[in-house]
């Protein structure tokens, strides 16, 4: 048998594929949008409204993923909604490529919203569950790191696509099939989560996984540890049950970190960043370049708080992060804000450092609220709850992220740039307030000790 070590690094990356393919689905988009603009004839005040429609269709869809994830993976596994994500991102990358009406093109991209809500949800949860307390923030951000792998590729593809001419949007959609095809076949290789299947009574078959991943004596020691902290607590999992004063403090928490991780406009940025560019001038496949070059900072930022989160903590990279967050946001408004709002005109220049502030946002989100917040929402909640609880924070999540997208079109037609930006600065400030004052160090505790401090600390 292979060490330890080898094993979880490798599982946990074949799980994160359902990163991979929930990032790079999301982010496809920004390089369908210009085509689809003209292909639906998009314009005007209804054609804003209806192009934000199809960007943010995939997050109401994600919303519906959300919820049928919790419970679709305390019932039938987490391997299993896993997979059923891989064929959803297959059916979605095939028929959104082939569409010829903007009905089937929005249902389309619904489809793979769903996809995007169970794996958003379901893979950190699977790796949380495999992980030692040690390793679980890296691993877990591995998930993450996939996620902004996924959508930096995407950049890239749509920028290799782009010169295809008007077709080219089918093929930037439709690639897609390929690695979701290599997720379905990943997944064959990988095992159930131990901590689900004791939670079924699955006693020997949990050991037999504990043991393959971290080894006889150990195995039999975190054995023990799950089955006191789901003996602990009631068997039937509900929503409900994540709405009672045990985890209110918990609960709070999540639902807080995971409206500042989308409110301050992640998504706005990485759906319309050819749009943005566009805004501050240049022609498409510059604006398409410098998507591709924004998605290789997120990426390598993410590397660098994965280093990072299990040494220094989660609470100095979230404060240090948002900071540089609401800086930049407040500096893309004002470079905005300094010249004339008509597309093409802004001088160059306030288009670099539109450029500039941008991906110094992207980069600061990604040492702080884009992995931390992940890492932390597989952490705070009890066992027992966890898949729940999630499921119901993951849903505002996407909610929020999807009403983000559906109005920045909207907004950037109404109020400008510069006005819109200055709204996600202000966000970024308070978020920064909620945490410094609300966000608990979960470094380097198990899953187990974390159950017994933090619900204490819930008033009740
Ligand atoms: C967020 C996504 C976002 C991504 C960007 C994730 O943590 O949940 O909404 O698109 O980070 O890197």
């Amino acid at each position: 048998m292979k060490s330890g070590k080898t094993n979880l690094t490798g599982l946990a990356l074949a799980v994160a594929m359902g990163g991979f393919l929930l990032g790079f689905d999301a982010t496809v988009i920004s390089g369908v949008v210009p085509f689809i603009q003209q292909y639906f004839a998009l314009n005007g005040v209804a054609g804003s409204l209806r192009l934000g429609w199809a960007v943010s269709c995939l997050g109401w869809g994600a919303m519906a993923g959300n919820l049928a994830a919790g419970f679709l993976s305390d019932r039938y596994g987490r391997r299993a909604v896993l997979r059923l994500t891989a064929v959803l991102f297959m059916a979605s990358a095939l028929l959104a490529s082939t569409a010829t009406s903007f009905t089937v093109f929005v249902m389309a991209r619904i489809c793979g919203g769903l996809g995007v809500g169970a794996a958003i949800l379901t893979a950190p949860v699977y790796i949380a569950e495999i992980a030692p307390a040690n390793r679980r923030g890296g691993l877990v951000s591995l998930n993450q790191l996939m996620i902004v792998i996924g959508i930096s590729v995407s950049f890239f593809s749509n920028y290799l696509l782009v010169g295809l001419g008007a077709d080219s949007w089918r093929w930037m959609l439709g690639v897609q099939a390929v690695p979701a095809s290599l997720f379905l076949v990943l997944l064959s290789t990988v095992p159930e989560s131990p901590r689900w299947l004791l939670d079924k009574g699955r006693s020997s078959q949990a050991l037999s996984v504990l043991t393959s991943l971290h080894g006889a004596s150990a195995a039999q020691q975190v054995l023990a540890e799950i089955q006191q902290s789901l003996r602990a607590a009631a068997s039937t999992v509900r929503i409900r049950n994540v709405f009672t004063a045990r985890l209110r403090f918990v609960l709070l928490f999540g639902v807080g970190i995971a409206f500042f991780q989308q409110i301050t406009g992640i998504n706005a940025i990485f759906y319309y960043l050819p749009t943005i560019f566009a805004q501050a001038g240049g022609g498409l496949a510059t604006a398409l370049g410098r998507a591709a070059l924004v998605g290789l900072v997120n990426v390598a930022m993410t590397l660098v708080a994965i280093r990072l989160i299990d040494r220094l903590g989660r609470r100095p990279l979230l404060l240090v992060g948002v900071s540089g967050m609401a800086i930049a946001l407040l500096t893309i408004s004002w470079a905005f804000h300094a010249a004339p709002a008509t597309p093409g005109t802004v001088p160059l220049v306030n288009a670099q450092l539109v450029l500039f502030a941008i991906i110094t946002f992207v980069a600061c989100f990604a040492i702080s609220l884009g992995p931390v917040m992940w890492v932390m929402l597989a952490e705070i909640f009890p066992n027992e709850e966890r898949a729940a609880a999630i499921s119901v924070v993951g849903f505002w999540n996407s909610l929020v992220s999807a009403s983000v997208t559906l109005i920045f079109p909207s907004e950037l037609t109404r109020f400008g740039p510069a006005v819109t930006f200055l709204g996600y600065g202000l966000m970024a400030v308070a978020g920064l307030l909620f945490l410094a004052f609300h966000a608990p160090e979960t470094k380097g505790r198990t899953l187990e000790e974390l159950e017994r401090t933090l619900l204490r600390t819930s008033p009740g």
